[in-house]
């Protein structure tokens, strides 16, 4: 009764507003020193790179993740193989994990994919890339028959396609002796490749395909700029409203959802007017989405499937243009492998009709396999992961709390002197010859693989045995 008759009299009112405000913004900034606090003290645990008392490490960066930060952790690694910290700003740093012994030492311990994987959020949702717990388990057991060899194995004539396409846009473009980014040719193979594997064709138009390509592009860019702003640190949700480049952002992810729905949408209609799934000898992702059920007989809701969508043409096409890309770039760079890549094909394809690649084609490429498996080393698509512990761990002797991040830096390993040698900036395929793997902790190949956990269909259609 009090308060109703307080509120008749604007001073009350507007202290009755501020102040449950003022109190927010008072925790908020609280817990945000508090957390501070502890992220210094356990950062100054480990080595890092020269530090600046504002900028941390950026400093020697450009801000962005290019050539000038890569050195950075090179440096840092070759000086520290095993673990390191690295200072966002002055204040905010992350435990950086870059040699099998310590990567080890983190996957031992319990643990979940990171909050700070939250930009990715409001693209990606609670697909598989960034779901966790139950969600995760319920919606990869659904979605598990996808990478079945069985159904990878329908996609070979898909991808053989997609090559034969893309090779031939290249040729027109090189007798009219014009210029063309290997990325965007790259990227616009892969999509197609997973629209007709896992998208029941998907219906992309080149135009829509080529605005696809570009937003994600975009996205990519204000995602890693975004990482180096201290307001996205302070509280994400106002950097997406205040500052223009979360705004845009946010629009950028409304064009993918716009995307998703769409082939969606699309895809139902097809089967509405009797387009049957059954036509095909086992459904593919998209009619794995539509079909399922859960143990109660309900379906995945609208914005279940959008997420999963948004998720797999991402992931599903981005990484592995990247790896053609680096691996092409990687064969020019270097005439002898590529001429020896050439031989294997070619000796595999003698005597042959046509030069479609099959199935059981895939293993008897050992050498091509080599080649990209380096390029994937020395260029690496995902260059780091983040976990958070969910117990206290021991890493390189330091024990990093219960509720810390710790990134699995991809690229720091791969650039590990202690584990390649001091050559590790050279393109040498020959690394993951058997006897020279055999000396080397298996972790160091297989963890791309192994975290994507969809190794069956980056192995077939990157052709990696
Ligand atoms: C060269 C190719 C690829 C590379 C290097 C790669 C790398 C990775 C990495 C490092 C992760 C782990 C992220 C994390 O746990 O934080 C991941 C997860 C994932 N990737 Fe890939 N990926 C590739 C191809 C693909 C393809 C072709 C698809 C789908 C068609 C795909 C779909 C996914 C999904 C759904 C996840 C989340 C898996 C889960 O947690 O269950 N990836 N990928």
């Amino acid at each position: 009764m009090v308060s109703l008759v307080g509120l008749n009299d604007p001073m009350s009112l507007l202290i009755g507003l501020l102040l449950p405000a003022l109190v927010y913004v008072l925790v908020v900034v609280v817990k945000f020193l508090l957390g501070l606090r502890k992220d210094i003290g356990l950062g100054s645990k480990f080595p890092s790179p020269p530090y600046h008392w504002l900028y941390g490490n950026n400093h020697l960066t450009d801000l962005t993740f290019g050539e000038k930060y890569l050195s950075v952790i090179r440096e840092i690694v070759e000086k520290n193989p095993k673990a390191h910290s690295y200072w966002m700003l002055g204040t905010i740093n992350i435990i950086q994990v870059t040699h099998p012994e310590t990567i080890r030492q983190l996957l031992k311990s319990k643990s979940k994919k990171s909050n700070d994987y939250g930009t990715l959020r409001a693209w990606l949702g609670n697909g598989l890339f960034l779901s966790d717990g139950d969600v995760w388990k319920v919606h990869r057991r659904l979605l598990t028959p996808t990478f079945h060899f069985d159904v990878l194995k329908q996609y070979v004539s898909v991808y053989n396609r997609g090559a034969t396409e893309m090779i031939s846009r290249l040729s027109e473009t090189a007798k009219k002796g014009e210029v063309f980014e290997m990325f965007q040719e790259a990227s616009m193979c892969t999509l197609e490749i997973i629209l007709q594997s896992a998208f029941s064709g998907g219906q992309m138009s080149e135009e829509t395909k080529n605005e696809y390509i570009a937003a994600i592009r975009k996205l990519k860019l204000l995602f890693l700029q975004m990482t180096f702003q201290p307001l996205y640190y302070l509280s994400k949700s106002a950097y997406y409203l205040l500052s223009p480049g979360g705004r845009e952002y946010i629009r950028f992810c409304k064009l993918m959802h716009d995307t998703a729905e769409s082939i969606v949408t699309k895809r139902r209609r097809q089967l509405m007017h009797g387009g049957s799934s059954q036509q095909k000898a086992r459904l593919d992702f998209l009619d794995i989405l539509l079909s399922a059920r859960y143990e109660d007989g309900t379906g995945l809701t609208d914005l279940e499937i959008r997420e999963e969508v948004d998720t797999f043409l991402f992931a599903g096409h981005e990484t592995t243009a990247s790896a053609l890309s680096w691996t092409l770039y990687s064969l020019a760079q270097h005439p002898h492998h590529q001429e020896k890549v050439r031989e294997e094909v070619n000796h595999l394809l003698s005597g042959r009709d046509d030069d479609t690649i099959q199935w059981e084609d895939l293993h008897k490429l050992p050498y091509l396999t080599m080649c990209l498996k380096e390029a994937m080393r020395l260029h690496t698509p995902v260059p780091l992961i983040i976990r958070t512990v969910l117990e206290d761990t021991v890493i390189d002797g330091v024990t990093v709390p219960k509720g810390f991040d710790v990134s699995i830096h991809l690229y720091g390993l791969h650039h590990n002197p202690a584990v390649w040698g001091p050559d590790h900036m050279e393109f040498d395929p020959n690394r993951s010859r058997p006897e020279r793997v055999k000396d080397r902790d298996s972790h160091t190949f297989e963890i791309p693989a192994v975290f994507c956990r969809t190794e069956e269909l980056h192995r077939s259609e990157l052709c990696t045995e």
